[in-house]
């Protein structure tokens, strides 16, 4: 079954499949024709690269120009894993495949059917997350299924991934090294390892005026059909204030939805559909579930929502940027 998938890829056809982060859409990331069909598959500008995935270290050497040291250093700790870095490219990498930059973006996936895949599919495989572009990144087989049902050429069905948030993306190209997505290696766990990690601004506030790095980060990304407002502030503020907007919403005409945590889920009143992603203590669980939630509440036709805000600091910082991009920066502080 992988080594029919793998030939498919070698064929230039497209596969989805799990990896530990999200689900991605595979193609072969050396033939510009599959990167093409990526970006039809998932309605996605084709300004916004793609990243590789390789399933051993040593095949990053085709396709960047150079391997730092920091990579290796990096490599050694973290990979295979939910990492990405970001390198200049060789000319092995087809443009189609890199949005026209001279930069490539790489990752060694840890989850096993991901490596053989890419290791059957010839060694360079191109996914962005399977999703149809602008909707929450597919933790599940069934949204895979969902968004891309009839467009390519197979799922592989993993159940659920492990992580549920994409991977953390580091630019090594410039010096100190920046974080231009964050995920679950953190910035702390860099600085671990390396001195100095800077965290590009925009990651986490909506009104710098500047482009993300990240080509991918300045579309209204992980958008939820419905309006998301983040609600900031003491937890019985915070409780307060939803119930107060959901009874205006509920009297508008409006479904409403609220995204909270277990220790506040009882407190919630009036609303259509009151979804807990776990203990505030469990920033694990909630990474896990944010994207599944934000998809219920699409499947539910929901079109108000209000979410709990978490703490920013560790993976956190993973899901509140995911989180605020969903609500468009939307943020009221109680
Ligand atoms: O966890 C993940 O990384 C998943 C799984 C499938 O591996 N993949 C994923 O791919 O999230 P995608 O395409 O949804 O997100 C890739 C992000 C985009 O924001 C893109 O702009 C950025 O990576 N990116 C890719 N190549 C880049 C480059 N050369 N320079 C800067 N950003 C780059
Ligand atoms: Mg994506």
């Amino acid at each position: 079954m992988l080594r029919e998938a793998g030939e498919i890829l070698k064929n230039g056809g497209l596969v989805a499949f799990p990896t530990e982060t999200v689900y991605g859409l595979g193609g072969d990331a050396l033939n510009p024709t599959s990167s093409k069909k990526i970006y039809a598959a998932k309605g996605r500008p084709s300004d916004n690269p793609l990243i590789v995935h390789i399933y051993r270290f040593e095949d990053i050497y085709k396709i960047v120009k150079e391997v730092p040291d920091i990579c290796k250093k990096l490599a050694d700790q973290f990979w295979p894993g939910p990492l990405t870095m970001i390198l200049e490219k060789s000319d092995a990498v087809p443009f189609e495949t890199t949005g026209g930059l001279g930069t490539v973006a790489v990752r060694f996936p840890s989850h096993k059917t991901a490596q053989k895949l890419i290791e059957y599919a010839g060694g360079y495989v191109a996914a962005p997350s399977a999703n149809v572009s602008g909707r929450p990144s597919p933790t599940v087989f069934k949204y895979v299924d969902e968004d891309m049902n009839g467009k390519i050429e197979a799922i592989i069905d993993g159940g659920e991934v492990g992580i549920g948030l994409e991977s953390t993306i580091i630019d090594l190209t410039v010096d100190p090294p920046q974080i231009l997505r964050p995920g679950f290696i953190t910035k702390e766990k860099f600085e671990e390892i390396i001195s100095k990690v800077d965290v590009d601004i925009t990651t986490m506030k909506g009104d710098t005026g500047k482009a993300p790095k990240a080509p991918g980060m300045k579309y209204r990304h992980y958008a939820p059909k419905g309006d998301l407002t983040i609600v900031s502030g003491k937890p019985e503020s915070v409780v307060s204030y939803i119930n107060e907007q959901v009874a205006k919403d509920k009297a508008a005409g409006e479904k409403v939805g609220i995204i909270c945590t277990d220790e506040l889920k009882a407190g919630y009143l009036g609303a259509d559909c009151v979804k807990s992603a776990g203990s505030r203590t469990d920033e694990e669980a909630i990474a896990r579930h944010l994207y599944t939630m934000l998809r219920q509440f699409d499947d539910e036709n929901v079109t108000k929502m209000y979410s709990e805000s978490f703490d920013s600091s560790g993976f956190g910082q993973a899901i509140m940027n995911r989180l605020l991009k969903a609500a468009g920066h939307k943020v009221i502080n109680v």
